[in-house]
């Protein structure tokens, strides 16, 4: 996709003095006292913001924390905690400004937190008067929030339409270069993992990557379904009877141009969905009528962990099986590793995923940790996502 990079802009001078407001995402998970439980999106921030101060420019950041109601500031949607960890990161103060929308003060060299920016009146449905007051707010406008990329809202599209330059930040673009990596044009191989409770909330993904990878890796409740279609009893694990024949469609789909779903040969299963529930490993035509499927068995586990490391491109979404729990831990666990050991060129994102590549210590294996997770999925739907849309446009103009 085409569009235009800030750290072009940077390097060649362009961003000198000039006031430049960056829409980052630092919507990241607090506990009930306000601090900060996992930080990733804000350390992926920081790039930018330093990019930014490097080139003598004076810099704006903001974000949206969660879903404020609009007009109506309640200390808990504050950005201060995030403030502060910035100011950490980055080793200088960063003041936090509040009602910034008719003017902001910052000077070269400075940068400044603009308070949640979901509080703006007219943000949510990007109304054009928003858009137009922010863009009078800078000389170039930088997306790099790409975990909101997929929200057309006012300082996600409207302040793009109108800001006098609209660019990608580095988080942005890492994220477009390793999905067009991935997706459009990958070393095949291409093997996806979709996993996860329900294939309703997973359909478009299944039935978009079914056009495209060579074997689509289902798990959880989404591969019981799928193992229903193929003729399977599954007991009384989590499935959705109604999207049979929607798995069956996926399945077929693939098969007639020569790609799988390899569909699970050996199970873990339990008679409780419970952390203490003994473990049994059986034959997938094994599965009793009282029996919960908690994972992929070791058999499947292996043929899938080759397949990974025979793959060119791999694109993860999901664990296999109950991670959490130490006795069904052990297919996501094997899958995980395979991953690691391959020197396929993997994608992977989505919050259970990212919580099963820090348990397993790869995050250094994968090719790209997306920080995306409604934005990462929106892609692996094959859908161009807002940001990137209204970016690629002020580019072509
Ligand atoms: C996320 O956490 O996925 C992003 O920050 C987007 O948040 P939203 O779903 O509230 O738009």
């Amino acid at each position: 996709m085409n569009v235009l990079r800030f750290a072009d802009l940077c390097a060649s001078g362009a961003a000198r003095n000039q006031r430049v407001f960056i829409r980052a995402d630092l919507n990241v998970p607090q506990d009930d006292s306000g601090a900060i439980t996992e930080d990733t999106r804000i350390r992926a921030s920081v790039p930018c913001i330093r990019m930014a101060l490097d080139a003598g420019a004076a810099v704006m950041v903001t974000s949206h924390l969660g879903r404020p109601t609009e007009g109506e500031f309640k200390p808990e949607d504050s950005l201060a905690p995030v403030a502060a960890r910035l100011a950490e990161l980055l080793g200088r103060p960063v003041p936090l400004l509040a009602n910034w929308v008719d003017g902001v003060s910052v000077a070269p060299g400075q940068v400044v937190l603009l308070e949640n920016c979901r509080v703006n009146n007219g943000e949510k449905k990007n109304a054009p008067e928003l858009a137009k007051k922010l863009a009078a707010l800078c000389d170039i406008y930088v997306n790099d929030a790409f975990g909101t990329a997929h929200r057309a809202e006012g300082t996600t599209y409207g302040i793009a339409q109108y800001a006098p330059i609209a660019c990608a930040g580095p988080l942005l673009a890492a994220e477009i270069d390793a999905i067009t990596r991935a997706l459009a044009n990958p070393k095949r191989p291409l093997v996806a993992i979709v996993a996860g409770s329900k294939v309703s909330t997973k359909l478009s993904i299944l039935e978009a990557l079914s056009r495209n990878v060579d074997q689509l890796i289902v798990g959880g409740g989404i591969a019981n379904t799928f193992m229903l279609a193929a003729g399977l009893k599954i007991g009384k694990s989590l499935a959705e009877a109604d999207l049979v024949g929607e798995a069956r469609k996926v399945i077929d789909a693939m098969a007639a141009r020569g790609a799988e779903v390899p569909i699970p040969t050996d199970v873990v299963t339990a008679k409780a969905f419970a952390a203490d529930a003994p473990a049994t490993i059986k034959a997938a035509a094994d599965v009793a009528d009282d029996d919960l499927i908690l994972d992929i068995g070791p058999q499947t586990a292996q043929r899938l962990a080759t397949q990974l490391k025979a793959a060119g491109t791999i694109v993860w979404n999901g664990p296999v099986g109950v991670f959490e729990f130490a006795a069904f831990e052990q297919g996501t666990r094997v899958i995980a590793q395979a991953i690691a050991e391959s020197s396929a060129f993997s994608i992977a994102g989505g919050g259970d995923t990212l919580a099963a590549i820090a348990k397993y210590g790869i995050e250094k294996d994968v090719g790209y940790i997306s920080t995306g997770g409604g934005a990462f999925l929106e892609v692996l739907e094959g859908k161009t996502l807002p940001a990137f849309e209204i970016l690629a446009k002020r580019a072509a103009a």
